[in-house]
C-alpha cells in the first residue's frame, strides 16, 4: 500500500468546504465515506455505444472490471467517452481519433481519478485512448472487447471485411450472384466484437499488449469468451495495485517499448494504419518515430503470423496458437526484454513460458512467412516525406513496376469512373487517387484500396498498382501505396500528376518516382490550385488547420509536447473558482 497521498485526496480530503462538497457528490451516488476513504479512485473509460457494434460487450466487461477494483480495495467510477465505430462514422472514424483522445485526456485531467482502465475495441478507439492517457500519464491499463465469432458461408469461414472485399470482386466480375451476396450478409457478422481478421482493430490491441499496456494473452480472446470477463476482473484488480506502485504510462511508453511494437507489427503482417497510430501515441511522450525506423526494424524482423488479410487464418486460430505472447516469444532475440509492463514485470518475464502451439498459424523464426518485414517505406519525388506499402498483402510481380498514371482527382471522381468501360486502363497502369489525405477530405479515410477496374477483373486481373495520399482498411490487400506525404491538399507533388505520366514503384530500392523533368515539375507546381473546402467552421475546420501529415502521426500540432518538459500533465487546481 502506498504512503503517497492519492491524487483524488485533493478532491475528497482537501479544503474543508470543497472536500465536503465533493464527498457529498459521492454520497448522492450512494457511496458512504466509510466505504471509499483512502482508496484509489479508478476511472473506467467506456467506449460502449449502440453506434459501434464492435464495442457492444464493453458494458459487461466494465461490470467485471468494477468487481476487480472493489476486490482490490479501490473505488470504480465508470465514465462514457465518445466512441468511434468504423462501420457507421463517415467520412472516417479517423477524423475523430484526436477528438476522442482529447475527451479521454481532459476527463482524466479534470476529475478525481488516480488510475484509469481504458475499454476499447474498434480500430481507432485503442490508439485514441492511449494517446489521451499518455498525455494524462496516470497509472493506466487497457482492455479490449475482443474479436467477434467467426461466421461460415457455404462451409467456408468468413473473415470480417477481407472476405467481403474478396466476394465483392466476385460479384463485380460475375462469378457470384446477387442472391449469394445477400446470403453472405447474413453470415459474415456473427455477434458483437471486433473484426476477426488481423485488421486494424486486432493489430492495435495486439500492439497495446506488446507495448505492455494490456495483460498478457488477453487481446485475442474472443468477445464472448468467459475468460474475457475473468481477464476484466484481473484488469480491475491490477489497476489498483498499479496506483499503489505509481506505475504510470510514462514508465511503459519508452522508445524501447515502441521498437518492440514496431517489430511486433511487422511480425503480425498487421495493418498499415498502425504506423500512423504508433507515431501519434509515441509523440504524446515526445518520442520521435520516423518512418525510417519502421522500415529499418521491419527489414530485420521476420513476418510470422499467417492471418488474414496477409495469410489464411482468423483471430480464433491466432488465439489458440498462443496469441501475442507466442509472437513475442518467437521474436525474443530481437526484442528489448527489459521493458516494464502493466503486470509490474518486464515483457521478458511475462513471456517466459510462452510458445507457438501451432506453427502453421504463428510461424517460427526458422520457418517464417517471409524472412524480412511485412511493411516497407518508399520515398521519392512523389513522397519526399514517405509512403507505406504492406508488402505482405501485395503482389510480388508488382513490387518493381513502371506504368502510366490514371488520375482520380478525388474520391467522387474515382467512384464515377473506375468501372467505366471507356477508362483507358490495363494491367500496367498505375491508378492514382489524391485529395483523400488528412487535410484533403478532411479525416484521412480508408479510400486507398481503389477497386480494381471491372474490365480488368473480367480479364482475370485481380491486382494493379494503386497509389494515394489516403489510408486503407486493415482488412484490405493489394499492391497499394498509401499515406503519401505530403498529401496533395498540402501541396505535395501528387497534386500535379496528370494522366499518362510515368510512375515508377521499386519496393526493393524503396522508391516512388514520377518521371518528369524539373522544369515541367516547376511549371505544374506554379499552376497547382488546392480544391476548395466546404468546411469553414467547427471540428472539421479545426482538423484541417492543425492536423499533422501521415508521417507525423496525424495528431494535432497543439496536442504534441514541444519538449520533454512540456510532456508534464498540468495538475488540477481543485476548487470551484
Ligand atoms: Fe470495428 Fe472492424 S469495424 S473492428
Amino acid at each position: 500500500m502506498t504512503t503517497r497521498p492519492l491524487r483524488s485526496s485533493e478532491w475528497f480530503a482537501g479544503r474543508d468546504e470543497l472536500a465536503l462538497q465533493n464527498r457529498s457528490a459521492l454520497r448522492s451516488m450512494g457511496f458512504d465515506a466509510d466505504f471509499y476513504a483512502g482508496k484509489p479512485v479508478i476511472g473506467i473509460a467506456n467506449s460502449w455505444s449502440e453506434l459501434n457494434n464492435c464495442n457492444l460487450n464493453l458494458r459487461d466487461l466494465a461490470e467485471a472490471v468494477k468487481r476487480g477494483v472493489i476486490a482490490a480495495g479501490g473505488l470504480p467510477l465508470e465514465f462514457p467517452t465518445i466512441s468511434l465505430g468504423e462501420e457507421f462514422m463517415k467520412p472516417s472514424a479517423m477524423l475523430y481519433r484526436n477528438l476522442m483522445a482529447m475527451d479521454i485526456e481532459e476527463t482524466i485531467r479534470s476529475n478525481p481519478i488516480d488510475g484509469v482502465v481504458l475499454l476499447c475495441n474498434c480500430d481507432k478507439t485503442t490508439p485514441a485512448q492511449l494517446m489521451g492517457a499518455a498525455s494524462a500519464d496516470l497509472p493506466t491499463i487497457q482492455l479490449n472487447g475482443g474479436p467477434r465469432t467467426v461466421g461460415n458461408w457455404r462451409g467456408q469461414p468468413v473473415g470480417s471485411g477481407t472476405d467481403m472485399w474478396k466476394y465483392w470482386d466476385d460479384v463485380r466480375s460475375g462469378k457470384m450472384s446477387r442472391e449469394e451476396w445477400n446470403e453472405l450478409e447474413r453470415c459474415i457478422s456473427c455477434g458483437v466484437g471486433a473484426c476477426n481478421v488481423m485488421g486494424t482493430a486486432s493489430t492495435m490491441t495486439s500492439l497495446s499488449e506488446a507495448l505492455g499496456v494490456m495483460l498478457p494473452g488477453v487481446s485475442s480472446l474472443k468477445a464472448n469468451d468467459a475468460r474475457r470477463l475473468a481477464a476484466a476482473e484481473a484488469t480491475g484488480r491490477r489497476i489498483v495495485e498499479m496506483v499503489h506502485e505509481d506505475l504510470r504510462l510514462s514508465k511503459i511508453f519508452t522508445p524501447a517499448a515502441f521498437d518492440n511494437a514496431i517489430r511486433t507489427l511487422s511480425a503480425l503482417g498487421g495493418s498499415t494504419n498502425a504506423v500512423v497510430h504508433l507515431i501519434a501515441m509515441a509523440g504524446r511522450r515526445n518520442i520521435k518515430l520516423p518512418l525510417s525506423r519502421f522500415d529499418e526494424l521491419a527489414q530485420q524482423t521476420p513476418f510470422l503470423v499467417n492471418c488474414s488479410p496477409s495469410g489464411k487464418y482468423l483471430m480464433d486460430a491466432f488465439h489458440a496458437a498462443g496469441g501475442v505472447p507466442a509472437v513475442l516469444s518467437e521474436l525474443k532475440s530481437l526484442l528489448n526484454l527489459d521493458c516494464l509492463t502493466v503486470t509490474g514485470q518486464s515483457i521478458g518475464e511475462n513471456i517466459a513460458a510462452a510458445r507457438s502451439h501451432d506453427t502453421d498459424v504463428i510461424k517460427t523464426v526458422a520457418d517464417p512467412m517471409a524472412a524480412d518485414g511485412a511493411l516497407a517505406v518508399v520515398t521519392g519525388n512523389l513522397a519526399p516525406s514517405g509512403a507505406v506499402i504492406k508488402t505482405s498483402a501485395a503482389s510480388p510481380h508488382l513490387m518493381q513496376h513502371r506504368g502510366r498514371a490514371i488520375v482520380f482527382n478525388d474520391y467522387a471522381d474515382m467512384l464515377a469512373r473506375v468501372n467505366d468501360p471507356a477508362l483507358p486502363v490495363d494491367a500496367d497502369s498505375v491508378l492514382v487517387l489524391r485529395n483523400a489525405g488528412p487535410k484533403g477530405v478532411p479525416g484521412f479515410p480508408e479510400w486507398g484500396m481503389i477497386p480494381v477496374p471491372q474490365k480488368l477483373l473480367e480479364q482475370g486481373i485481380t491486382d494493379i498498382v494503386r497509389i494515394s495520399d489516403s489510408r486503407m482498411s486493415g482488412t484490405s490487400y493489394g499492391t497499394v501505396v498509401l499515406h503519401i506525404a505530403p498529401e496533395a491538399a498540402a501541396g505535395g507533388l501528387l497534386g500535379c500528376v496528370r494522366d499518362g505520366d510515368e510512375i515508377e514503384l521499386d519496393v526493393e530500392e524503396r522508391r516512388l518516382h514520377l518521371h518528369l523533368d524539373d522544369a515541367e515539375i516547376q511549371q505544374r507546381r506554379a499552376e497547382w490550385q488546392p480544391l476548395p473546402t466546404k468546411h469553414l467552421r467547427g471540428y472539421p475546420r479545426l482538423y484541417i488547420d492543425h492536423v499533422l501529415q501521415a508521417n507525423e502521426g496525424c495528431d494535432f500540432d497543439f496536442l504534441r509536447p514541444e519538449s520533454d518538459s512540456a510532456v508534464e500533465f498540468v495538475p488540477p487546481t481543485v476548487g470551484r473558482s
